[in-house]
């Protein structure tokens, strides 16, 4: 049996980030997300006085469930106010995406140095010409956009919002673009017939990045961006 894990000092926000499922346990508990989203759940409990060991046990429970019946991400997503998604998209999506562009970069040019497989070359070129424009994109939704849609909720004022979202909506789709050619530089990111593990790692490593960049970018179009319209056509 896998030893208890100590959630106590999780945010509700870490928590849910962590593991969707953990929505049925604290909706449970009537949790007012507004309130508690950036709050422990030790702080919570003790404001709502309820039980954090058993709370914990139950946590510990759900997460040891194999992910089947339960809440989607998406049914999730859809609940969380503008500024809890962009706190999200933060530290989540971006976050994973700084994190892992430097860690590539460095297996692509030791792949490159040894050349490694087939289309490497064109493969650095591109990863490398597509992150700057990414890191810079990531910049501007972090330090104007999502700025931008606290102010405008409470100034009521849209507009700057749309014209931003317009530009990020364009971004996205050149980023797209980029990837896909890597995609299918690299045969879907399938390592060749007895390619060594270096090269096998390094495909691992660019698919999981290249599905949490669509997935975070599904998320902006479609969620937050759609939420910030919606807001701004009511204004
Ligand atoms: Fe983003
Ligand atoms: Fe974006």
């Amino acid at each position: 049996m896998n030893p208890e894990v100590n959630f106590s000092n999780l945010t509700i926000a870490e928590l849910l980030t962590a593991n969707f499922n953990f929505y049925e346990v604290l909706k449970k508990y009537d949790i007012n997300f507004d309130k508690y989203f950036n709050k422990k759940l030790n702080i919570f409990c003790q404001e709502e006085q309820l039980d954090l060991l058993s709370l914990n046990e139950e946590l510990n429970d759900k997460h040891a469930e194999n992910k089947t019946e339960s809440v989607t991400e998406e049914s999730f997503l859809n609940i969380l106010t503008l500024e809890q998604l962009c706190e999200l998209i933060h530290y989540k999506y971006h976050h994973y995406l700084i994190t892992n562009i430097p860690l590539i970069q460095a297996s692509l040019k030791e792949a490159k140095d040894k050349n490694l497989f087939e289309n490497i070359e064109d493969v650095y070129t591109l990863f490398s010409n597509t992150i700057t424009t990414l890191l810079e994109h990531i910049r501007m939704e972090e330090d104007v956009l999502f700025p931008s849609i606290k102010e405008m909720l409470s100034s009521n004022n849209p507009i700057p919002v749309k014209e931003l979202i317009n530009q990020m909506e364009d971004e996205h789709e050149e980023e797209g673009v980029y990837f896909r050619k890597m995609e299918s530089l690299t045969n879907n990111y399938t390592p060749p017939n007895g390619a060594d593990s270096q090269t096998t790692s390094i495909f691992k490593q660019m698919k999981d990045f290249h599905i949490c960049l669509m997935k975070h970018v599904y998320i902006e179009n479609n969620v937050l961006f759609t939420k910030v319209n919606n807001s701004a056509k009511a204004m």
